[in-house]
């Protein structure tokens, strides 16, 4: 039974429901200077930096007992916590990440209780971890839970992999393997038996079966070319017995990863006195800290006029957001989100600007009188709109056509732009679109093509839509 699967779909649900989001700071590491007191520095809690009081433990048990992990935490008020094992996360706040959330209990005091434990709850690496910006905190308890001594056989039969102790060994016994982005790993399975059992090889509960040409399976041994994030996750082997409960190990490879920065949207249009976002989203392991730049300087907070911060959003990944309260004029310019970690840094960089955006045609729409088209775009413009230009030639001819569409009311900062071009020759078109507002003109739109080559007794007929007789860009909706 490989029961690793819905991990990952789980946590998509975590995308801060609850408040993960919180102000970053950076520049205000350093405690205040100006403190009167001279004794208890520690005590100062004019910063209240978040805290964790409890006391790691090593926690060994029999099977069946009550556990109990204590977190006592204080100053968490803006922060969001975790309990993981192993890297996989059990509870978001308050938010269970585990399918056993009735056996695995966060209690009111943010302590973790396992109730009936079994062996496979065995592990070194219990965290309770406070999200702070750059570095969480986080505490670690080791629990080791040993198999019932009684023979007799529980209705509710434990995991396999007690009663098949010791027929597979694990290469390396840690179970753990620790890489970096690049790195040849290798581990491995064996078995002793005889006749020798026939070890099958799961990765992310699927079997390992060379479609990834860096994993290669010899000998029972994984060895995986140049890891990568994608990597990251437990390979299980299997000792084939014919039982219905084989043998069953798992191993953990971790890879620390260079971060990837990814921008939705590069450029960001927007105006005076209003609010600018700008984002980045940051996939990292270890995490890594963000910093943004603008013009080549960094960005620190000033109070009232800039924030910057960030949630979790699925597995190792992390929006950060930098948001302009009022944009003036000086704003404008262009903004780097750089993230770094211990192994490697990625850098983006989002212009803001205060231009109308590239339109983009949203409909055309042939007339059945005449061989006419109109042609309509959508564009945003957070100032109003002071001119269009449009441009427009049959293709192979050399020179443009010039026309200036009328300036219609927006509605908000959304733009219709709408054009009617006639007497069109057979053949086809294309047509480019700018706008104009009190900061410039935007980028030229993507040139729009359609023809002019309708014959007139099909669009009597109403037959336009028919994809054999008009070009599919005679009606064009891209908005469906
Ligand atoms: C410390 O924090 C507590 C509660 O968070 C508060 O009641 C107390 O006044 C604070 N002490 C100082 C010196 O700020
Ligand atoms: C613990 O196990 C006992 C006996 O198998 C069962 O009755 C009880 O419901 C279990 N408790 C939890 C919290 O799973
Ligand atoms: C948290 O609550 C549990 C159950 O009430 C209790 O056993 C435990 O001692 C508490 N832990 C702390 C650190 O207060
Ligand atoms: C990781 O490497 C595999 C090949 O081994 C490749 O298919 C995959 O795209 C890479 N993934 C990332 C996130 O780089
Ligand atoms: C984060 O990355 C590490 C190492 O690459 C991996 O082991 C872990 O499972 C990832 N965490 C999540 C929540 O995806």
């Amino acid at each position: 039974m490989l029961k690793f699967s819905l991990l990952f779909s789980v946590l998509a649900l975590c995308k801060s429901t609850k408040s993960t989001e919180e102000d970053v700071n950076y520049e205000e590491d350093t405690p205040v200077e100006e403190d009167d007191e001279d004794q208890g520095e520690d005590d100062n809690n004019d910063t209240a930096e978040p805290q964790i009081l409890s006391q790691g433990q090593s926690i060994r048990v029999q099977a069946g007992s009550t556990v109990i992990l204590p977190c006592q935490m204080i100053h968490i008020e803006n922060y969001a916590f975790t309990w993981s094992k192993d890297d996989k996360i059990l509870y978001f706040e308050t938010l269970s990440h585990i399918k056993e959330s009735n056996r695995i209990v966060l209690l009111p005091n943010n302590s973790l209780a396992i109730y009936n434990a079994t062996v496979s709850d065995s592990s070194d690496d219990y965290k309770c971890n406070i999200l702070r910006q750059p570095e969480s905190i986080h505490l670690t308890h080791r629990l080791r839970v040993d198999p019932e001594r009684t023979h007799q056989q529980s209705a509710t039969s434990p995991p396999p992999q007690h009663s098949h102790k010791g027929i597979i060994r694990v290469i390396p016994p840690s179970r753990l393997i620790n890489a970096k982005q690049g790195d040849t790993i290798q581990f491995g399975c064996e078995t002793d038996t005889q006749p020798p059992l026939e070890i099958k090889w799961f990765f992310m509960s699927k079997k390992v079966n060379g479609d990834d040409p860096n994993v290669i399976l010899k000998d029972n041994y994984i060895t995986i070319k140049k890891v990568n994030s994608s990597h990251s996750a437990l390979f299980q082997c299997l000792a084939e017995d014919g039982s219905k409960t084989p043998a069953m190990e798992a191993i953990n490879v971790i890879v620390q990863y260079i971060p990837e920065i990814e921008v939705k949207k590069n450029k960001v249009h927007t105006g005076e006195s209003i609010e600018s976002e700008m984002q980045c989203i940051v996939s990292a392991y270890p995490e890594a800290i963000i910093k943004w730049y603008k013009d080549g300087k960094e960005i620190t907070h000033k109070k009232g006029s800039v924030v910057m911060h960030h949630s979790t959003t699925k597995g190792n990944k992390t929006r950060h957001i930098l948001k302009i309260l009022h944009t003036s004029k000086k704003d404008f310019g262009e903004y780097k989100c750089r993230a770094q970690n211990l192994i490697g840094e990625d850098t983006k960089s989002i212009v803001l600007t205060g231009v109308p955006s590239q339109a983009k045609v949203v409909s055309a729409e042939v007339l059945d009188d005449n061989n006419a088209i109109i042609l309509k775009w959508h564009l945003e413009s957070y100032s109003p709109i002071k001119e269009y230009k449009l441009q427009y030639r049959r293709n192979g001819e050399e020179t443009w056509n010039f026309v200036e569409p009328e300036v219609k009311e927006g509605n908000g900062n959304q733009f219709i732009v709408e054009h009617p071009i006639k007497d069109l020759q057979p053949g086809s078109y294309e047509a480019i679109l700018m706008a104009r507002n009190v900061f410039g003109w935007s980028m030229p739109s993507e040139p729009h093509s359609f023809t002019g080559d309708y014959p007139s007794e099909m669009a009597q007929k109403g037959n336009l839509l028919q994809p054999k007789q008009t070009p599919a860009d005679a009606m064009v909706d891209l908005l469906a």
